[in-house]
């Protein structure tokens, strides 16, 4: 492998390290889907659950708020924005309104890849894949930091040639290093077409902090890796540094074209932003 083209794994257990299958430990992934009510969690994954809503209350309506972001975000780059392709990364655990049943409503020929590193998103996978007949749904079983092998797979599906809306949803926040979270998000961004866009939402450690840094601090006790950190807005709005944002710019997702009034005043832990590339 090229020097320019060495994985963020390197170095740190290899390519896949942490991806064993394990129940006693708790992961993102499953301790996200018992926040927001799921069925596919266990044990170890539960009692983080608790621990960190003890320590914030608000996270369940949180995590409510931020695939309230993703359906929004979809629906607009889908229906404004005509975008037909579309990268999950960091997909979670199949729930309601999952990025190809929202882009799909609206255009049945979307095309979508998702991509995580969690064994029970893989064994979970065939109801991601459940594409309308005029489009196509893949599953990627690929690490983030792995980001070359996920955009040369990618390419078997989706023609980088036209736009791809890259989805970062409450997944770089399990990127601890600043400089490797920045240079993914470059090459991601660097692989797809201009009219192509980016959207992002992320842990806040400026919104409600010491709630925050104390449910960072007990997440990271509990799950194998240990890698939740939370950043401030600026930090979040520097991931889309050379693209251009859609208004209202990074905000509380709670905020980013919100339904209702309700909804824009809702509790949330997460800033979000969508931008174009020029
Ligand atoms: C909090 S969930 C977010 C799910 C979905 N994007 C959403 O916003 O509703 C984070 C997801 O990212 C995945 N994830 C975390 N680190 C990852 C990595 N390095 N590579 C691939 N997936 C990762 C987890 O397995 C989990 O499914």
């Amino acid at each position: 492998m090229a020097a320019g083209r060495m994985p963020e794994t390197a170095g740190s257990g290899g390519p896949r390290a942490g991806r064993v299958f394990d129940a006693r430990v708790a992961h993102p992934a499953r301790v996200y889907d018992y926040w927001l009510g799921g069925k596919d969690n266990f044990e170890a994954d539960r009692i983080a659950g608790e621990a960190t809503i003890a320590a914030y209350p608000a996270i369940r309506a949180s995590a409510r708020a931020n695939r309230a972001f993703l359906a929004r975000s979809v629906r607009y780059l889908a229906a404004q924005q005509g975008i037909r392709q579309f990268l999950d990364i960091g997909t979670g655990l199949p729930t309601a309104n999952n990025t190809h049943e929202v882009a799909q409503a609206v255009a049945p020929e979307c095309r979508i890849v998702y991509v995580d590193n969690d064994p029970l998103v893989l064994s979970h996978a065939r109801a991601l894949l459940t594409s309308s007949p005029e489009g196509v749904t893949a599953y990627l079983d690929a690490d983030l930091r792995d980001t070359y092998e996920i955009l040369e797979r990618a390419a078997g599906i989706l023609d980088f040639a036209q736009p791809v809306a890259i989805m970062l949803l409450a997944i770089l926040h399990y990127i601890p290093d600043l400089d490797a979270a920045r240079r993914i998000v470059a090459r991601l961004t660097g692989a797809v077409a201009p009219g192509s866009y980016l959207a992002i939402s992320h842990a806040a450690s400026d919104i409600s902090p010491e709630e925050m840094a104390e449910m960072i601090r007990r997440m990271n006790e509990h799950l194998a890796e240990g890698n939740h950190v939370g950043r401030p807005r600026h930090v979040v709005a520097q991931f889309f540094d050379g693209l251009d944002l859609v208004e209202p710019g990074v905000v509380k997702v709670t905020e980013w074209h919100p339904a209702s009034a309700v909804e824009a005043e809702g509790p949330t832990s997460l800033w979000g932003g969508v931008a174009r590339k020029p």
